[in-house]
């Protein structure tokens, strides 16, 4: 590793990197990623044990704090957190200015950057303390936003949070539930989808964590700097991959149909790519697709479902890791190619995918966000460039213009 610093206060040399493919913004201390050996640690601990022996409280806690919470810690940090999961309720009209089919995650972007005009205390950024407050309000208040999201695009009123269930089942009720009925938390699903949360909550600098330090570099306000996260999820090559990678499994529909995709995400005249395989860090399997590819068999058996797009995935997917082409280029499944069958056999919609993803990256996001503002190296990220335009010339007034 090469601190460039040095070399550009003596000669002005910086580095040209686009895509930043080998280049380190920050020291972290959060989230380790061997990419050959597909290892990922969370302050140390390995996603597989996190994933099923954990739960999203826990985890949340671990990255925001450094260490796992013993009992009485885990359940401050649970109270804390559920007396933030209401909403102002002047949002509720907030979501009534959106398209009724407005995508939920241009909902989420705006209604999270909205929150910055309702927590004055938090914009103080210089205050550890205002910072960890903010840190808890958004992970509380993001399950309340998407399931708001959910309700407001399907037309049912929003659900208030029960705080007496937990983190995920007050999610899964909010979405699912409508007011006139009981709604019960099945017990499975509420297991899994804590699990996909923890196998979503922090990759390291990947582009919207990114997108998150270089926005809250400026002293920017956090909610505003979450929004900004959220905008660069979205798209297909990062967190929107998981509603692509359900499409794109739809649209293979059979497994005699999958070599024609295979031959296509091959042609580099075709745009085509596998959605859900390759990563720019992991050039083995993900693992954090080994602990989704489990959670979807269990899902599936325990639910009694069978979807005929997870064989499509597991067809497709040995296929794929048998071609020289993908082996050739390192692609293996990601986290988002199984995250989407899972997620319908819930019941959730595609467009609400990213969504949930952004939902569980906000810890990793504002624990990102804390590390930054408390380094003492923190400077406003502001990346060079290598100008490519005209060399200085003289301005012609517009009537003088051939
Ligand atoms: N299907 C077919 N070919 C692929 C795929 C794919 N899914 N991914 C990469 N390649 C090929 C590229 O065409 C390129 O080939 P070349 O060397 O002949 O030009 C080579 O593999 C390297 O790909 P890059 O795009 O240069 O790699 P990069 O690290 O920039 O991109 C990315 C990583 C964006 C994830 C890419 O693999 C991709 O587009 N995958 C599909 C989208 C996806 O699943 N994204 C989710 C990522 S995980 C997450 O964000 C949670």
């Amino acid at each position: 590793v090469i601190d460039i610093r040095k070399l550009y206060a003596d000669t002005g040399m910086f580095t040209y990197d686009p895509g930043f493919t080998s280049t380190a913004s920050c020291e972290s201390a959060l989230t380790y990623i061997d990419g050959d050996e597909g290892v990922l640690l969370h302050r140390g601990y390995p996603i597989g044990q996190l994933a099923k022996e954990s739960s999203f409280m826990e985890v949340s806690y671990l990255l925001l704090n450094g260490e796992l919470p013993d009992r009485s810690e885990l359940d401050h940090f649970t109270y804390t957190i559920t007396r933030h999961t209401m909403l102002h309720e002047q949002l509720a009209t907030f979501y009534r200015g959106f398209r009724r089919d407005a995508h939920p995650m241009a909902i989420m972007c705006g209604v999270v950057g909205a929150l910055s005009a309702f927590y004055h205390d938090s914009a103080d950024i210089t205050d550890p303390h205002q910072r960890m407050v903010a840190s808890h309000r958004l992970i509380a208040k993001m399950p309340t936003i998407a399931a708001m999201a959910y309700k407001y695009s399907i037309g049912q009123p929003f659900l208030y949070p029960k705080n007496d269930l937990s983190y995920t089942g007050n999610f899964l009720r909010m979405t699912f539930g409508v007011p006139a009925e009981e709604y019960e938390v099945n017990p499975i699903v509420e297991k899994a989808m804590d699990r996909i949360f923890i196998l979503h909550a922090d990759h390291e600098q990947n582009a919207s964590t990114s997108t998150v330090r270089l926005a809250g570099s400026s002293g920017a306000n956090p909610f505003a700097c979450i929004a900004a996260g959220i905008a660069c999820l979205w798209g297909p090559a990062h967190g929107g991959a998981n509603e692509a990678a359900l499409n794109m499994l739809r649209e293979i529909g059979t497994v005699d149909r999958i070599p024609h995709y295979i031959d296509r995400a091959k042609d580099k005249n075709d745009p085509f790519r596998l959605m859900g395989f390759g990563h720019r860090v992991y050039k083995n399997y993900d693992p954090r697709a080994t602990v989704m590819q489990e959670t979807v068999r269990e899902v599936l058996s325990a639910l009694g479902v069978s979807d005929p797009v997870f064989d499509v995935a597991l067809r497709l997917e040995e296929l794929a890791l048998n071609d020289p082409y993908f082996i050739e280029k390192k692609l293996f499944p990601n986290v988002d190619f199984y995250s989407g069958v899972i997620l319908s056999a819930i019941g959730f919609p595609t467009t609400m995918f990213t969504a949930l993803f952004a939902l569980a990256r906000t810890v990793g996001w504002v624990a990102q966000w804390n590390e930054m503002i408390s380094d003492p190296a923190q400077k406003i990220g502001r990346p060079r460039q290598l100008y490519t335009g005209p060399v200085q010339r003289d301005y012609v007034p517009v009537d003088k213009r051939s």
